[in-house]
């Protein structure tokens, strides 16, 4: 039974049409076709089903699932590039949330190439990372910074 299934993949990929992306094969493709989503949120359960059932239109589900993207970027070029080829029949709602059950599963399943990218990424953005959360706190200051002077002394603000 498994030498026929085998058999029948080797004989697809042996004759595959080489013009044709889909027939292109990743190394992704070799990989587990299914993730245990059993201890994932109910509504990323949801999600997962989802995403097993239209990625997996054209090629392997195994080619997602093994892939090296991990960041929320890599999945969002990705998912809107497959969302646009031709018959992917993946409306935008859909793709938003198999974009967010894909980053989810990142953030589990492939947490070490995340955190990876994330430190390789930190180097050239490190600048863009931490001015986001210190331009949200100088933002928040004018107030936090009112408050706390007008009930201490002020001392501090005049100069
Ligand atoms: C309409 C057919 C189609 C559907 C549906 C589809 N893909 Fe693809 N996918 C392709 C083709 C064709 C390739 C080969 C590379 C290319 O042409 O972009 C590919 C390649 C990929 C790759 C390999 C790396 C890369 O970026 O090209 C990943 C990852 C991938 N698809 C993920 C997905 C995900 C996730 C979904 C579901 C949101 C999906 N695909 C749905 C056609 C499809």
């Amino acid at each position: 039974m498994k030498l026929i299934v085998l058999t029948a993949a080797l004989a697809a990929a042996l004759s595959a049409r080489p013009a044709r992306a889909q027939d292109q094969t990743f190394s992704a493709d070799n990989g587990p076709d299914s993730i245990d989503v059993s201890k994932y949120p109910k509504d990323q359960q949801e999600a997962y089903k989802l995403f097993a059932q239209k990625c997996s239109t054209c090629h392997t589900l195994a080619r997602p699932i093994n892939i090296d993207y991990a960041t929320p970027a890599e999945w969002d070029k990705t998912v809107n590039t497959m969302r646009h080829k031709p018959h992917a029949g993946i409306s935008e709602d859909t793709a938003k949330t198999i974009e967010n059950f894909l980053i989810y599963d990142s953030s589990v399943r492939k947490k070490s190439l995340l955190a990876q990218k994330e430190k390789a990424a930190g180097s050239a953005s490190a600048a863009p990372a931490s001015p986001a959360p210190s331009s949200a706190a100088s933002a928040a200051a004018p107030a936090t910074t009112a408050a706390s002077t007008s009930s201490s002394s002020g001392a501090g603000t005049k100069n």
